[in-house]
């Protein structure tokens, strides 16, 4: 691991180490590939951690999203509100199921949605919002307690993307609040990809705290069958259509063994976070870290700096070109996705400036656990580099 210090540095990265391998070796060894005990445990785990009392295991984050919109029952003629600052995973959900997204803005110094931006998309759309789907951005969470109170005035479903934030907390209703414990919201989705803090392969989950929520996910999530109450052993019935979104027991074996080092990787990547902001104070203005909300423990699954491009009199293609040359990863989270193709053919070209002034200063630098603890020096001194090459 340590030798990746001496090589290039990608923005984000897995740490899998030997008892991991080890955790899948010994489902590998056994009787059950998939449908198994390591997708009881997991999602016994990750209800624990999350503070819900149901986790819906599943085979990748975009999986976990679009199991939640078919759940609530969002379809046709409904629309949902997502911010655009987030990865094309959380708009594509409500396509999915066949309503309609509205983009709203965000923040433009956190990337975050406020509670006003859902205001705002009720005040133009009306009943029709029947959903919500805030993005914990890089790991820090929106004004959550501020959304949901909204939500409920508006009769609104709260699905939390909180792909990026396992092991966070917030300034919930009532209190702190774990990430994923569905205080102010109907479900939680996560992703498990490997460069999010905990890594399955390709894996997801949902968090809530509602039976039937749950009960209508576990069903979804393998082809809508069921299975109880036959008098013939074999008899399976499929009163509505779902997919094969089930996670392996293959891949929640490794989820976890990661799970149990949630909290290290956590603690690691606030250090690394910390430490990243030290470095780039005396560049301020021209480099600056996220604005951090008030109240969250984030659980930093990104550093995204947000950069004075033309104050700096270079772009950022430029500066991320020179980065790379110096072994340093870099990328840019996120395109708005009201811009894209699609999205732009579909609904027309929408103005929403917070977003518009976010994406044109952020940019993602390397941050993962297995970085060596001068990494950020290296990384912040290419940047003095590349700047003063202008
Ligand atoms: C904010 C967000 N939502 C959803 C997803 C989709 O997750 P997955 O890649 O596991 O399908 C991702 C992952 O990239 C993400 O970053």
């Amino acid at each position: 691991m340590t030798e990746l210090a001496d090589r290039f540095l990608p923005y984000g990265r897995h740490r899998v180490d030997e008892d991991d391998i080890e955790a899948v070796a010994r489902v590998l060894r056994g009787d059950f590939l998939t449908t198994g005990p390591a997708v009881e445990a997991f999602e016994g785990r990750l209800a624990e951690i999350t503070g819900a009392d149901f986790a819906v295991s599943c085979s990748s984050g975009t999986a976990a999203l679009h199991l939640a919109t078919m759940a609530m029952g969002l379809g046709p003629g409904d629309k949902a509100v997502v911010p655009t600052i987030t990865f094309l995973a959380t708009a594509n959900a409500v396509r999915y199921v066949g309503a309609d997204v509205v983009f709203c803005d965000v923040d433009a110094d956190s990337g975050l949605m406020r509670p006003r931006d859902l205001e705002r998309a009720i005040a133009e759309h009306g009943a029709a919002i029947k959903a919500v789907l805030p993005v914990h951005l890089a790991g820090q969470s929106p004004d959550l307690a501020g959304i949901a109170e909204i939500a409920r005035r508006h009769g609104v479903t709260v699905i939390e993307d909180a792909s990026h934030a396992l092991g966070a907390a917030y300034p919930g209703r009532g209190g702190e609040a774990a990430v994923g414990s569905c205080r102010d919201g109907e479900m939680a989705a996560f992703s498990f990809h490997p460069v999010k803090t905990v890594a399955m392969g390709e894996g997801g989950a949902v968090t809530t705290n509602d039976p039937a929520l749950a009960a209508r996910m576990g069903k979804l999530r393998s082809h809508g069958m069921v299975r109880d109450g036959a008098a013939d052993p074999w008899i399976y019935e499929m009163p509505e259509i779902g997919f094969n979104y089930r996670a392996s027991d293959i891949h929640c074996a490794l989820g976890l063994s990661q799970l149990g080092k949630l909290d290290g990787f956590v603690e690691r990547r606030r250090r690394l976070a910390a430490r990243y902001d030290q470095l780039l104070a005396p560049l301020n203005p021209v480099v600056r870290p996220l604005a951090h909300m008030p109240g969250c423990r984030p659980a930093w699954h990104l550093y995204v700096a947000l950069f004075d491009f033309n104050g700096a009199g270079i772009g950022r293609a430029e500066l991320m070109g020179r980065l790379k040359k110096q072994g340093i990863g870099s990328q840019v989270h996120y395109i708005p996705v009201h811009s894209q193709p699609y999205y732009r053919d579909l609904y027309g070209k929408t103005e929403l400036p917070g977003a518009r002034a976010y994406y044109a200063r952020c940019l993602s630098l390397p941050l993962f656990p297995a970085m060596a603890d001068d990494d950020p020096e290296r990384v912040v001194a290419a940047i003095e580099s590349a700047l003063k090459r202008t």
